[in-house]
Formats: C-alpha cells, structure tokens, sequence
C-alpha cells in the first residue's frame, strides 16, 4: 500500500539531528515537502542541505524556532502555510531531558522546562497547525512520546510522566480533531541519539544482550513508523501509540 505522501507537507519540530531528522528525510523521501524547525538555524540548513541532496524534487525549508516560544511557533506554522500553500502533516518531535535524578528532588526550573518543551508544545504547535490548516485541509499527527512514558525508570521519572501525558494528549486530541485529522504517537525505546547518550554511551552491549531484538535502536527504526502513522498506510489509526523499541517492554520481568 502506497503512504500517499507525494506532494504533501510535513512539518517537523527537532529536525536538525536525530530522531527528528530521520523523519524528515523518510518523509521527503516519500515525495513530501518538509519545513524542518529546531532552535539553531545553522544546524537546520545543514540538515536541510542533507535532505536536499537525498530527495531532489521535494520543497525543504528550515525555520528555527523554540518549540516553547508561543511567537517564534506562529511564525514557523506560517512560514510553512506561505511556502507550500498549507500543512498535511505535523510531526511533534522536540524533546527534552534536563535533569537526571529522583523525581522527589527535581528543581521547579528543570520541571518547567520539561513539561514546556515536551508537553505543552505539542498542545500549542498542535493548536497552530489545526487552526492554520489542518482544520481545513485534514491531515495526520505523529507524537513522539516514549516506552518511558508506559513504565517506571529510576533517574528519568519526571521526563517519563511528560511522556506519558503525551500519550494522553495524542489520544485526547484523536478524539478532538476527528475525523479530519488522525492523532498517533510513537513510543521509542532507547535510540542511539544526543538526547539519550548517558544511557548508552558505556553500555551498548549489555543494552543490545538485553534487548530481544539484538539491538540499540537508530533514529531510522522511528522514522519508518512514522511514516506508517503520516500516510495513508494507517487511514484507519488514531489515538493510538506504537511501541517501537526492539522488545524491550517484552522483556520476561525474571530472565
Ligand atoms: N533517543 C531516545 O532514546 C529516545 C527514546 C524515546 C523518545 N525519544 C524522544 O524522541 C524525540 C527526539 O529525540 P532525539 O533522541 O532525536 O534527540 P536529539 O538527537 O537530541 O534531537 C533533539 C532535537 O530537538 C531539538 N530541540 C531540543 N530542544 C528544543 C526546543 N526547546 N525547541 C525546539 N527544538 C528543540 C534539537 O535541536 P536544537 O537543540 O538545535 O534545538 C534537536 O533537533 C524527543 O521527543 C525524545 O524525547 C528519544
């Protein structure tokens, strides 16, 4: 079954490396525009500038913007709207982990910022491409939550309960914004990515040993999911989260 991306647009928030990236670039490399945002503008052009060279014939911009900052989001969803004459696709990817310990102590400001960048700015940029586009036009949703959002972990709580409000929101606004739009979310295991480089930088074999699938993910393993969600290919999903993490929530609790 074809994604029916070709000549659709994308936009992807944290889509100057990693995850993010992935999924822009298996977007283009299904015929859709993309409009690329993050905070660092030069990273994006770089990204950008890959993006192009893998998939000629689709439309790239790169705006930058701070997922958490209300007027820098309206501009990027505009800038989109400008370019490519409206939004099929909103990929809400940006995350954050800025603080590493129990949840009994972490600092109202680390707090904040988690829940800003990944939890509310799906509400907001989910708000801004609805109203500016997808209300009219429909379209699909992708979420990138977390397995850590669906179980405990000692050191990264407050980061999973973010997650897991994630996969609230995505089945909350599934439920708002059908049918014309469909609303999914992906939950990742660990992925060989900057975000998540303490928890396998000294660790990869014994994550892979641990892992049914033999493996640490790559921000491809995502990207492909994705796309499923994006396209056509999942017309009958919404509100729903895939796990997508080489079986490690199957693991046996006693090996
Ligand atoms: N890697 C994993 O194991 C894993 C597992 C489960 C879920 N996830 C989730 O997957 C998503 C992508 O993470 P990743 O692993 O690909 O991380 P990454 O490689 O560190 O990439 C994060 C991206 O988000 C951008 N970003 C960070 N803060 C931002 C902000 N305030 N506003 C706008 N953009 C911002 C970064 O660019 P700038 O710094 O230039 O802004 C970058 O493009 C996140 O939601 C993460 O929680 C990751």
């Amino acid at each position: 079954m074809r994604t029916g991306l070709q000549g659709k647009t994308a936009l992807i928030t944290g889509a100057s490396r990693g995850i993010g990236k992935a999924i822009a670039h298996a977007l283009a490399g299904e015929g859709a525009n993309v409009v690329l945002s993050s905070r660092r503008q030069e990273a994006l052009d770089e990204a950008a500038a890959e993006i192009r060279a893998a998939s000629p014939g689709v439309g790239v911009l790169a705006k930058a913007a701070h997922v958490g900052d209300r007027d820098q989001a309206i501009a990027c969803v505009d800038a989109a709207v400008t370019e490519f004459g409206g939004l099929d696709v909103l990929v809400n990817n940006a995350g954050t982990s800025p603080y590493f310990g129990p949840m009994a102590d972490i600092e109202p400001a680390a707090a904040a910022k988690t829940v800003e960048v990944n939890q509310f700015a799906v509400v907001q940029w989910t708000q801004l491409a609805w109203r500016a586009s997808l209300r009219e036009r429909g379209g699909a949703i992708v979420n990138i939550a977390s397995v850590g959002g669906l179980v405990t972990e000692h050191g990264i709580g407050y980061y999973n309960a973010t997650k897991a409000a994630v996969i609230h929101l995505s089945r909350q606004f599934a439920m708002e914004l059908a049918p014309r739009v469909r609303v999914n979310c992906i939950a990742p295991g660990l992925v060989k990515t900057a975000l998540a480089r303490a928890l396998w930088e000294d660790n990869e074999e014994q994550i892979a040993k641990y892992t049914p699938l033999g493996r640490i993910g790559v921000p491809e393993d995502i990207a492909s999911a994705a796309v499923f969600l994006a396209g056509d290919t999942a017309s009958w999903m919404t509100g729903q989260t895939l796990v997508v993490d080489g079986g490690a929530t199957i693991r046996p609790a006693i090996a």
